[in-house]
């Protein structure tokens, strides 16, 4: 006889069998880990192909079910697509790409605008039990070299262009430049905006040929539990991104069970996640959590901005959106544009807002409550991370909110505020986690050990999430923002030491030092200090050409918003750089402390000359 599972697991298990579908139904919860060498792992025993969940028992049951009314940026290009489309696009990719030589285990790098066939692509990998790694379309490409380099990708899948804001991004192109001496032996393109693109015969295959040549049937490829589904690359306090680890059947557990807990969507709702499939809110929430559900969603290609700030809202009365969720930095974007974009438009079929990414400011809530959600919607401030899979944290009780507190964890997720020395502190501190669930990222791809040190190092027995938290009188937590050198700009997430590598990469850069300013609109904004070589001369034009080189290494987000040359950074004896300080220098602040130790106090007087603080 097996022992009885504990109440937690036998909580899990139940979850899991009543929100997917399994070949083989699990019968071990959770086996984890904390202390090294960390091993996290559930539901171990079960077998599954997430796409059975996601797409085939919605296309049998509910075929002529809406699954997406999508939208271009141009606004005349609209599609609706059913569950029963869903399962034949998805099926023929996946036989596209095992015709391409695609089997479990590979890697496939996809690189997109917000298109449909994004999500097909995601869910054709999952089919055939490849491994996906969305890479944000807004990376360049030597971000996405990396990318490809750090995973192993076989494959990319591509389209020939996206347009954001009414510009449009050469994807193509940019996978040209990235791919040579990496392992790609194919790539596939879709012909979104019909350019002229170079094309390699016989390793550029157009989309639209292999799907009209592909079988309409994929029998779903059974997976262990613990089989990698995909890996997500995130920011670190090192210049090399992580490739975080989602595994088949804990993930999908969790994703499903979040959005039934959050956001409880019904067949009659609509659901928008505003979010790209290139960030961990679009796999969660646009992909794998919504479609567990069966849920009707809008997945839109462009920006709330464009053509002009009334666009989101129109298409919120087109679709009759009903659950709502997006980001503060969209919020305080739109609130500052007024109020006379939201005149034309009613948006009474909401009754569900959600904001994820960074905290929201009471004055943006506000705003979003009154405005946006008529007064009458609940606004659910999720707070998580590409590692934790789903949310955490969530007000559920609808009845209690309170501006700027993520609220309360969800059931039997276990916060612990620790001081410095890792003792359990009442009110303030470093948010961890005691014990593990089931969407946990399982390791970092091809680097266990830093998974270990990143995230249960500094405090062996808990996850440490990175961010510091408030708990008040009534237990209700408040995110006080990151206490690593991860910065969060406009709700993305980036590493300092990563622009710093991008800047001493430029010619003439001796070395630099960046860290995070307040700013209104994006939350943080990036604030370099540059040391150059003697016989290089600060100018306007040095400046931008420092942030056109790192918008080049990594993204136009990673553009510092001011660079301060300067003839030396603060260091301690020991050589590390005292960030403290320059985030106070970088604020505009006077008051630094005792710079006593310092091995050259000097500079800091000279850098605060030079700010005209
Ligand atoms: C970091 C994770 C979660 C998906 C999108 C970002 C910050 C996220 C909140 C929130 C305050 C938040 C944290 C976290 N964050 N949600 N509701 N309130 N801060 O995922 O790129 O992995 O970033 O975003 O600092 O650590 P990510």
């Amino acid at each position: 006889m097996m022992p009885a599972p504990s109440p937690v697991d036998a909580y899990w298990l139940d979850r899991a069998t009543a929100l997917v579908d399994w070949i083989k139904v699990p019968t071990q919860g959770g086996a984890f880990s904390f202390h090294t060498p960390v091993s996290i792992r559930w539901f171990q025993d079960g077998i599954l192909n997430v796409t059975t969940t996601c797409v085939d028992r919605h296309a049998a049951a509910t075929p002529d079910r809406v699954a997406f009314f999508y939208e271009g940026e141009d606004e005349t290009q609209r599609q609706t697509i059913t569950y029963g489309q869903l399962q034949d696009h998805v099926c023929r990719f996946a036989n596209s790409l095992k015709a391409l030589g695609v089997a479990k285990g590979d890697r496939v790098v996809i690189y997109m605008p917000m298109i449909p066939q994004a999500v097909y692509a995601m869910l054709a990998c999952a089919r055939i039990g490849a491994v996906h790694s969305v890479v944000f379309g807004g990376f360049s490409a030597h971000a996405l070299h990396t990318r490809i380099m750090d995973c192993g990708a076989k494959v990319v899948i591509t389209a020939d262009g996206g347009t954001r804001g009414g510009k449009v991004i050469a994807l193509k192109s940019a996978v040209d430049e990235a791919i040579p001496e990496t392992p790609v032996q194919h790539v596939v393109v879709v012909r979104h905006l019909g350019q002229d693109i170079p094309w390699t015969a016989g390793r550029d295959h157009d989309y639209g040929d292999l799907q009209k040549a592909a079988a309409p049937i994929c029998d779903p490829e059974p997976m262990q539990a613990e089989d990698p589904l995909f890996i997500l690359y995130t920011s670190g306090s090192t210049g090399t991104p992580k490739g975080v680890v989602h595994t088949c059947g804990g993930y999908l557990v969790y994703a499903a069970h979040t959005m039934q807990t959050v956001f409880d969507p019904k067949a009659s709702d609509v659901f928008w996640c505003t979010a790209d499939v290139g960030w961990i809110t679009g796999h969660s929430y646009i992909v794998y959590g919504p479609l567990s559900m069966g849920t009707t969603q809008v997945l839109f290609e462009g920006v709330p901005t464009w053509p002009d700030a009334s666009r989101w809202w129109q298409m919120v009365d087109r679709y009759g959106v009903t659950i709502f969720y997006t980001a503060p930095t969209a919020i305080r974007t739109l609130m500052r544009l007024g109020l006379d974009p939201l005149n034309t438009t009613h948006r009474s079929t909401l009754r569900l807002l959600g904001s994820v990414g960074e905290p929201i400011d009471p004055e943006a809530w506000h705003w979003y409550h009154t405005h946006i959600g008529g007064g009458r919607c609940p606004i659910m401030d999720t707070w998580w991370q590409t590692e934790t899979g789903g949310i955490l944290m969530a007000p559920l009780d609808h009845t209690h909110q309170k501006p700027g507190f993520a609220a309360k964890a969800l059931p039997h997720i276990q916060p612990v505020l620790l001081d410095t020395h890792g003792q359990p502190t009442a009110d303030e501190g470093n948010l961890c986690f005691a014990t593990s669930w089931p969407g946990q990222a399982r390791t970092l791809h091809g680097d266990h050990a830093r998974f270990e040190k990143t995230y249960f190092g500094d405090f062996p027995g808990f996850y440490v999430s990175g961010d510091g938290a408030k708990r008040d009188e009534s237990g209700d937590y408040r995110i006080t923002g990151r206490v690593d050198d991860v910065i969060n700009v406009s709700g993305h997430r980036l590493s300092t030491a990563e622009i710093e590598a991008a800047l001493d990469d430029a010619h003439g850069v001796i070395e630099s030092a960046v860290v995070g300013v307040p700013d209104p609109l994006k939350g943080q904004g990036i604030y370099a200090f540059v040391v150059l070589a003697s016989d290089v001369m600060a100018s306007d034009a040095l400046t931008k050409d420092l942030m056109d080189h790192v918008r080049t290494y990594i993204s136009a987000i990673a553009k510092p918003d001011h660079i301060q040359f300067c003839d030396g950074l603060p260091k301690t004896r020991s050589g590390k750089i005292m960030r403290r300080i320059l985030r106070k220098i970088a604020a505009g602040e006077s008051d630094f402390g005792d710079i006593s130790t310092l091995a050259n106090p000097e500079v800091v007087a000279v850098l605060r000359r030079t700010t005209g603080v």
